[in-house]
């Protein structure tokens, strides 16, 4: 055996982390795949790369030292099962696999209590960054035992992607929590990339720019304070021509979003946690009404206001349009750092939330100069209840809200769509609210269903005689 780690599933993120892996100094890699002809042209695509091929499960793990540590990179779900019992099967206890896909977290729970029973470790990973980042540098977020991560730690900081000189991987915490935490990064991924097509469909539809003088003003902003990943490429997108029309790339393209599941797995896990991610909602939602053809085919004729957009100043309004941006993203965040907080809480993970700002620095597909301002946010005040009251976002938001509100009224008032503006504004404005009417909601709860409220004046619970004399009396608490 010469191997100190091996992947097994070698299409092209399984290729390029097998790539990865074996350029940096002192790892040998065994790669493994089902059919052979990927194993081949891996090993004949490069032959610079030290891999040890293997041809069945039984050859891989001969070529593993111990402890065996193999990286699983097949699609989520029954594959993901299949390849585990295999590798169960030549496996030995302190053994350890490592599953890379974007497996949802319960699941990995599940097989990580199942493979544990084996004395095998699992620990379930996440990676992102694409294929580009599988290749180069990803950001990592694994999950698992102390145990394994004694192993798995210099290995995956070998290959991660490097911010500020710092590798993007830590142990995030136990079985679930990385796939967790990198359900949440994708989640935050749909709202950054929501909010961005709604800033450039405002300022398109009010400036009469064309996509390539928009991609201007998005690589101006991506020398700012919205310097991101998804900034830049959407410039890169937005200045595409297509060949075969001679039309900017962007109009060519059917405009409906797909969609491989992660954005509703993080919006379903907040309904159950009870979060309010309600930006990463709409952005969620947002690409599934634009994948209804049926629907939107017999909705263009509903009325709509009787002005469009009129925009007097174009510069100003762009400039109200990033403030509106950078505040949503604010919010984006700060909900999704909230339902980590959540999740951590209740499937008892130790998760560093500045860590985990920090690994999203470089590699990840929402790499961002703001994760610093995250970072620095946990660095001062670890348990920070709401991220967005940090000083620094309170700056940042109260320089941005006259902008964020303009723009949203405008939107709503020119029938423009900009449900991730505008529920962000208004997740803002609930946060802000000394008083909510949910205390209406708890009378209405209470005429009908006798659920009980609380006053703000003595502590205990109470119902009123709704249907009789209408006298409060004290209660049992029913929630
Ligand atoms: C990443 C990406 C990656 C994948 C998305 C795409 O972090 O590298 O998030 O995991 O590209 O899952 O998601 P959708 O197909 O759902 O947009």
């Amino acid at each position: 055996a010469t191997a100190n780690i091996g992947v097994v599933g070698l299409a092209v993120m399984g290729s390029n982390l097998a790539r990865n892996l074996a350029s940096r100094e002192g790892n040998t890699v065994a790669v493994f795949n089902r059919s052979r002809s990927k194993t081949d042209e891996l090993i004949e695509a490069h032959p610079e790369a030290e891999f040890v091929p293997a041809f069945s499960y039984e050859q891989f793990a001969a070529s593993l030292t111990k402890p065996r540590t193999a990286v699983i990179m097949v699609k989520a779900g029954r594959p993901t099962d299949a390849v585990i019992d295999s590798l169960i099967e030549v496996f030995e206890p302190g053994d350890i696999i490592v599953d890379g896909g974007n497996a949802l977290f319960t699941d990995t729970i599940r097989r990580e209590k199942a493979v544990r029973e084996t004395g095998i470790n699992f620990v379930g990973a996440g990676i992102s960054g694409g294929e580009e980042g599988a290749l180069n540098g990803p950001s990592i977020m694994p999950g698992g035992s102390d145990e394994s991560w004694v192993t798995l730690g210099p290995i995956l900081r070998s290959i991660a992607a490097v911010a500020e000189g710092e590798p993007c991987v830590t142990h995030v915490g136990h079985d679930g929590a990385g796939h967790f935490v990198k359900m949440v990064h994708n989640g935050i991924e749909y709202a950054d990339m929501q909010l961005i097509a709604e800033a450039y469909d405002l300022i398109r539809r009010g400036t009469g720019k064309t996509p390539a003088e928009i991609a201007e003003v998005f690589a101006e902003w991506n020398r700012g304070e919205l310097e991101s990943y998804l900034i830049e490429i959407t410039a890169e997108v937005l200045r595409q021509t297509d060949a075969a029309t001679g039309q900017p790339l962007v109009d060519v393209i059917l405009d409906q979003a797909g969609a491989k599941g992660t954005g509703a797995w993080t919006v379903q896990t907040a309904l159950s946690l009870g979060v309010p991610v309600s930006g990463i909602a709409e952005a969620t939602f947002a690409r599934s009404l634009s994948s209804h053809p049926e629907q939107r085919e017999v909705s263009t004729g509903l009325p709509g206001p009787a002005e469009g957009l009129q925009v007097e100043d174009p510069d100003a309004f762009i400039e109200d349009v990033r403030l509106a941006l950078y505040a949503s993203k604010i919010v984006a965040y700060s909900q999704g750092f909230d339902e980590i907080r959540a999740g951590a809480a209740e499937y008892d993970w130790t998760i560093d939330l500045g860590a985990v700002s920090k690994i999203w620095r470089a590699g990840c597909i929402i790499r961002a100069q703001f994760l610093n301002r995250i970072a620095d946010a946990y660095d001062a005040q670890p348990d920070l209840p709401v991220l967005l009251t940090a000083p620094y976002f309170v700056e940042a938001l109260g320089r941005a809200q006259a902008a964020w509100r303009r723009i949203v009224s405008t939107s709503a008032h020119s029938g423009i769509p900009a449900p991730a503006f505008s529920s962000s504004l208004a997740y803002y404005d609930g946060l802000r609210a000394e008083r909510l009417p949910a205390a209406l909601i708890q009378g209405q709860r209470d005429f009908f269903g006798a659920h009980t409220y609380k006053r703000i004046d003595k502590p205990g619970t109470f119902h009123t005689l709704w249907s009789g004399d209408r006298t409060e009396i004290e209660a049992e608490d029913t929630h």
